[in-house]
């Protein structure tokens, strides 16, 4: 059944959209195995399972024409060098787009093809990142004080493929070097050659 018109502020800080009936939460057990430094993983683990992002959506029905949107939050943080970032997926329908629009923080867009082509796109306030369709995609928070707010909106039949990221990840890591980032070539990425 579909919605009958509606609409909802967001504000460009990091305060929870007023309307949403659906609040994922994801912990740093949820991303075993993502982060480089294992050890720094498991030394922050073992004390605490700690929140890495959140998202904030409004429930709508997951079929073509309707469009999903919300609000992730990406908290600040490293694990060993690497900042606090979101699992990162492909679209199960992998050919569906996505738009960011960053409200608060900074942060950058770390995007890869099935073929190993990849794109990282800076996120500040007022930026948008446009998510061409068949491109994975992973926020990262690279500001270690605030939040890294975006509003997102993609269609609601894309589902999300985290398998495919949790085995090759992504080609390129974000790192944290001496304040800034750096993005290098993550050593366990499996080349689509290889897979
Ligand atoms: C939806 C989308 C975002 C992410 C959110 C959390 O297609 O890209 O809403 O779902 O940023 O990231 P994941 O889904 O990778 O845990
Ligand atoms: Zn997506």
């Amino acid at each position: 059944m579909s919605n009958r018109p509606f609409s909802f502020q967001i504000s460009e800080t990091d305060e929870i959209p007023l309307r949403c009936d659906n609040h994922i939460t994801r912990h740093l057990s949820d991303m075993r195995g993502q982060f480089l430094d294992q050890r720094a993983y498991d030394a922050i683990h073992s004390k605490d399972d700690v929140l890495l992002y959140e998202v904030y959506e409004i429930k709508l029905p997951e079929v073509e024409g309707e469009l999903q949107h919300g609000i992730s939050v990406v908290h600040p943080g490293k694990v060993g060098c690497e900042y606090f970032m979101t699992k990162g997926h492909f679209h199960k329908v992998l050919n569906t787009a996505e738009v960011y629009y960053c409200l608060h923080g900074e942060g950058v867009m770390v995007m890869e093809t099935p073929e190993g082509d990849w794109s990282v796109e800076e996120m500040h306030p007022g930026a948008v990142v446009y998510v061409p369709p068949r491109w994975g995609h992973r926020s990262v928070n690279t500001n270690l004080h605030s939040n890294l707010v975006m509003f997102f909106v993609y269609p609601a039949n894309a589902g999300h493929d985290y398998i495919s990221i949790e085995q090759q990840g992504f080609r390129k890591l974000i790192v944290d070097r001496e304040g800034r980032y750096e993005i290098i070539d993550n050593p366990n990425w499996i080349s689509p050659d290889m897979r």
